[in-house]
């Protein structure tokens, strides 16, 4: 097993207070919280208000990871972001999370790798501890999906939330905790599974882009769902086979909260068990880059995770991109 060069170091998280359940889904489209249940685990998301911006909602979380971490806003010399849904096209929201956090000694940026982002974050963050370039850096997943959801569309109206979690990557101590393990993977021949066609340069803003509603997610749900599984079951292999380490002796699997039944096909596929899965899209939806974080911060602050657990992340998401990070608590 390798000695790892980078810990993790405190945890974050900001969810909105305002709830969505499926019974307010019936009100509005031809749906039932039965189909929505059985169909992905969720019970009800969180919607944000105006002023929760992601910049704001990673802002909080940030500030816990900054006081559990004991580390001083100052001493942040690195910001990654992971989201798909920036405050505004430029600057990157990172640079605004910057200055609301005032981490005025960082370099900032976003990292677009839709609900991978965090794991793509983690894995940057290691490698730029592990150079030498960085010693503080904080890895944020922070979304806003109801600001490009299409509430006509009952196949993926339903399925998302937002809020923010994050956390702090340093060098590691010597004494065998940290990462032990990543994996990233993409394929671009998928992505129209899953993407905005408009908005962008090849659909600037104009009045059609209100009028045929690009400016939405569209989803292909079931070629995603059979893409997540296969995903998800090659991310969960490789980084247990890159940390030298087998299903059982996970203590913990904290998978991408997107459905409920994709979180059970990965964990059987893992040799899991149940018990050691955390899940939390029941309460919060498909919160996109910022679930994992959001999962992780639950699972320590609730003692789930203490020094020394053995925690396994796993994400896919639009790109499509897949990836895993284990760590040694
Ligand atoms: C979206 C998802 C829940 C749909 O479940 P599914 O079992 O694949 O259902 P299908 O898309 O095959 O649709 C089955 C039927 O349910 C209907 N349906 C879709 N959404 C519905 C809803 N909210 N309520 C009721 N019926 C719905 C469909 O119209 C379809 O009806 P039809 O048979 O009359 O055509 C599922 O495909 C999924 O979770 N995919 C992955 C999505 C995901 O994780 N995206 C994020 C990636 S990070």
């Amino acid at each position: 097993m390798k000695q790892p060069v980078a810990r993790l170091v405190g945890t974050g998280r900001y969810t909105p207070s305002k709830i969505m359940t499926n019974a307010d889904f019936e009100r509005m489209l031809d749906t039932s919280d039965e189909w929505i249940r059985e169909r992905t685990g969720i019970r009800e998301r969180r919607i944000a208000e105006a002023h929760e911006t992601v910049a704001f909602m990673a802002k909080v979380a940030c500030e816990q990871v900054l006081e559990a971490a004991g580390v001083s806003v100052e001493d942040v010399d690195t910001l990654i972001l992971g989201t798909a849904t920036p405050d505004r096209p430029l600057p990157a929201t990172a640079c605004d999370l910057q200055a609301q956090l005032g981490a005025s000694n960082a370099a900032a940026f976003d990292l677009g790798a839709a609900c991978s982002g965090f794991l793509f974050g983690l894995t940057v963050a290691e490698a730029m501890v592990g150079n030498g370039s960085a010693r503080n850096v904080l890895v944020v997943g922070g979304e806003r999906l109801t600001t490009i959801t299409d509430y006509q569309d009952r196949a993926t109206a339903i399925l998302f939330g937002d809020g923010a979690g994050a956390t702090l990557v340093q060098p590691a101590a010597g004494d065998g905790r940290g990462i032990l393990a990543t994996y990233l993977r993409s394929d671009g021949r998928l992505a129209d599974l899953l993407y905005r066609p408009g908005g962008g340069g090849n659909h600037p803003p104009d009045q059609g882009l209100l009028e045929d509603r690009s400016y939405y997610m569209k989803m292909a749900g079931r070629e995603v769902f059979k893409s997540a599984v296969l995903s998800m079951a090659d991310a969960c292999d490789q980084a247990l086979q890159r940390a030298g380490i087998a299903g059982q002796d996970v203590d913990i699997l904290i998978p991408h909260q997107a459905n409920i039944r994709i979180i059970e096909a990965t964990a059987k596929h893992a040799g899991i068990p149940m018990d050691k899965v955390y899940v939390n899209v029941d309460r919060y939806g498909n919160t996109s880059a910022a679930s994992i974080p959001i999962a992780l911060d639950e699972c320590v602050r609730a003692g789930r995770i203490t020094a020394g657990s053995l925690v396994l992340l796993v994400a896919f998401g639009g790109g499509f991109t897949w990836g895993s990070v284990a760590v040694r608590w």
